[in-house]
């Protein structure tokens, strides 16, 4: 079994490890004349067929790291004969690419805009074919990734890694099925102390690997409290818990938002693991490292970005999540297909079931966001779509009508007038109502709502910036919307 690293031209593949297989230089020896002559004496398609015998033998040679070259897998032979290896997309933004490729002898980057136009035709192929997503990195990251790419070999059939990469550290992602209790690079150095809920804890606890010691919390939002932190953190100190050893998060966003918060506070910052269990915690909360509790003024005030060492999603958690819980993660997975747009916002528009497909690109698209920026300055601020209103209408029901996921619903209905999206948010309302979502507001009045989005953390001075959606794919953060218009959309809710 090899790792097959592929990609587009200029994402480094030949020089991405030290004993790379590279599938050009084996092809231009066999040319006994560059890529670039031969493309320009025989044309592209002579080229492949030249291309796809070369790939097919090295695959077949026991190499253990074979690079393709950049249309390597537009053959349909090579993309069957990759079953059974590790295929690793190397990712690399068109802009960079192009500065890499640009003014070398690649025949097919000669010309700026089909270059671009062949980026995005390819991404789309080098995304089915994947088993491992790697960012646009440094020389070493391949090399760093390596442990828990090798690792694939031997996790459940299907296993996915995603390599998380920010500011503030990078991690593995693991996505698959039955892989809770597997070992992974990552996720299990030293003790590991478990906090999970009363929920969680009975179905899946005993599947962690050599837990030490088993914190359970009162499930639910009304326990994502400063109160219960405290419980763990001095849970953690009667047992000794020291750095070296790890805090796993086993359940929904509430178990991992506190966890998180307790390990990056605990001794000053100790490493956690996140696991989790729910549609909201598999397609969102538990990447990106924002951890925290609420305050009864409101939601999530307290907190820190803590990025986990890594993150295991175990799909078939979901299967004994209740289907109230299933439908209030579905708001997450609309909201991310509308941020990502394209193949994911089609899939998840028709009516896709929420498998491990879905959350494995709820997963990227929300691993990109945040490797863009870290800490909310900019980007990561469309993750916040309908959250401004979502979590006003959490704070003002007092964290107990409605599930996040079920606010969030509403708040995607009230962004999407904001943004004059009527057509859109139509088929969002139909495709949360027959989710069984809500779609109108009850249980508390529009100007509690309205005064409830003032205390929303990225308020600036007197404004709160919202996030505005033109279309699925284009979505704008900070923009600004008149109060009337505000208590307009939230009034619509009520009145609906
Ligand atoms: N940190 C972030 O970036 C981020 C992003 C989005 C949401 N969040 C937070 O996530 C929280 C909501 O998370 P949630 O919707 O997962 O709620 P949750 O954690 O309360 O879980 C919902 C319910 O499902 C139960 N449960 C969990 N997994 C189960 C399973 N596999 N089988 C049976 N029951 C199960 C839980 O015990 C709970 O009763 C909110 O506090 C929100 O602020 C954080």
């Amino acid at each position: 079994m090899a790792l097959v690293l592929v990609g587009f031209m200029g994402a480094g593949k030949s020089s991405a490890l030290a004993d790379v297989l590279d599938t050009d230089t084996l092809l231009e020896h066999q040319l006994e004349t560059s890529i670039a002559s031969y493309f320009q004496a025989f044309g592209e398609q002579k080229f492949r067929r030249r291309e796809e015998s070369v790939v097919l033998r090295a695959l077949r040679s026991g190499a253990p790291v074979v690079a393709l070259g950049g249309g390597g897998l537009g053959s349909p032979a090579v993309r069957e004969a990759l079953e059974g290896h590790t295929v690793v997309w190397l990712q690399v933004s068109p802009e960079t690419a192009w500065k890499r490729a640009a003014g070398g002898d690649r025949p097919l980057a000669a010309d700026r805009d089909a270059f671009l136009a062949l980026h995005a035709q390819r991404e789309p192929v080098y995304a089915a074919a994947a088993d491992a997503y790697l960012p646009e990195g440094d020389r070493g990251l391949v090399e760093r990734a390596l442990p828990a790419l090798r690792a694939l070999e031997g996790a459940p059939a299907r296993t996915k890694l995603v390599w998380a990469r920010s500011a503030g550290g990078e991690y593995p992602v693991y996505v698959g099925r039955g892989i809770a209790g597997s070992v992974l690079p990552g996720a299990g150095d030293g003790r590991a102390f478990l906090v999970t809920d009363e929920h969680v804890g009975p179905l899946y606890a005993s599947r962690i690997r050599g837990a030490q010691h088993t914190i359970t919390i009162s499930a639910g939002e009304e326990h994502k409290t400063l109160a219960a932190a405290e419980g763990v953190w001095r849970e953690l100190a009667r047992e000794g818990m020291g750095h070296g050893d790890h805090v796993v998060a086993l359940g929904g966003g509430v178990v991992g938002d506190l966890a998180g918060f307790c390990a990056a506070t605990y001794q000053r910052g100790v490493a956690v693991v996140q696991v989790p269990t729910t549609v909201v915690a598999q397609v969102d909360s538990a990447y990106g490292g924002k951890t925290g509790v609420d305050l009864p003024e409101a939601k999530n005030y307290v907190g820190a970005y803590h990025q986990p060492s890594a993150v295991v999603t175990d799909v078939d958690t979901l299967a004994t999540l209740p289907p109230a819980e299933l439908a209030a993660g579905y708001a997450e997975v609309l909201k991310t297909a509308l941020i990502a747009g394209g193949t994911l916002w089609e899939r998840v528009a028709g009516g896709a079931e929420v498998d491990e497909r879905v959350v494995l690109d709820c997963a990227r698209t929300k691993i990109a966001v945040v490797a863009a920026d870290e800490r909310d300055g900019g980007r990561r601020q469309l993750l916040n779509l309908g959250h401004t209103v979502g979590h006003a209408i959490e704070t003002a029901t007092g964290y107990r009508r409605y599930r996040h996921g079920e606010a969030v619903a509403l708040g995607l209905l009230a962004a999407l007038r904001l943004s004059d999206a009527a057509e859109l948010r139509e088929q969002v309302r139909e495709l949360l109502s027959s989710a069984g979502l809500p779609t109108r507001l009850e249980g508390a009045d529009a100007a509690a709502v309205v005064a409830a989005t003032r205390m929303d953390k990225k308020r600036r001075g007197a404004e709160v910036p919202f996030v505005l959606v033109r279309s699925p794919g284009d979505v704008r953060h900070g923009e600004r919307v008149a109060p009337d218009a505000l208590e307009a959309a939230v009034t619509e809710l009520v009145d609906s």
